[in-house]
């Protein structure tokens, strides 16, 4: 497996993600863990995108909600029900999300007072969402389309080739 990760961060963020995810591909290829994949992913986004919050929450379908999992950044919730907030909604519509301003989306859970913007990306296996990629930032309006391209990338990458 690759032992680093190598991103030039005077790249565009276009560039970056170009560049990183490949790399994320060569380091999880080889592993058959799930939870040390999605440990490697979490910490190649946030530390080659300079995102706040990189985390993925996972699908507990007896409870109905979404549990922590691993993540990098500040500690966050634990358990989100089904359709609530931006990651439950996400989850329930098998849909990306993305928010501009996190004060303006109606339920949305607070779990760190600086996140401003953020994206849910959900990874489904034919039609069910078993985990949600969640990354805040701490800037207002920080996710666009190229955000929403390379991470609904490496969602179909983890449903077709990690779960
Ligand atoms: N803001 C999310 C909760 C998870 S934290 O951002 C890590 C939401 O509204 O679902």
């Amino acid at each position: 497996m690759a032992d680093s990760i190598q991103i030039d961060h005077f790249l565009s963020k276009e560039e970056r993600y170009k560049s990183l995810v490949p790399q994320i591909k060569a380091l999880t290829a080889n592993e058959s863990n799930l939870v040390a994949n999605l440990a490697n992913i979490a910490a190649a986004l946030k530390y080659s995108m300079g995102f706040f919050w990189v985390g993925f929450y996972r699908v507990d379908a007896n409870a109905q909600e979404l549990v922590l999992g691993p993540f990098q950044g500040p500690i966050a919730c634990t358990r989100i029900a089904l359709g609530k907030g931006v990651c439950g909604t996400a989850w329930k519509e098998n849909k990306t999300i993305v928010v501009p301003d996190v004060h303006q989306f109606p339920g949305h859970i607070a779990c760190s007072s600086e996140s401003q913007s953020e994206i849910v990306v959900p990874v489904a296996s034919k039609g069910t969402v078993h985990l949600v990629l969640d990354i805040d930032s701490n800037q207002l309006n920080d996710f666009d389309k190229t955000d929403e391209e390379y991470l609904g990338e490496l969602s179909e990458y983890i449903s077709t080739n990690l779960l």
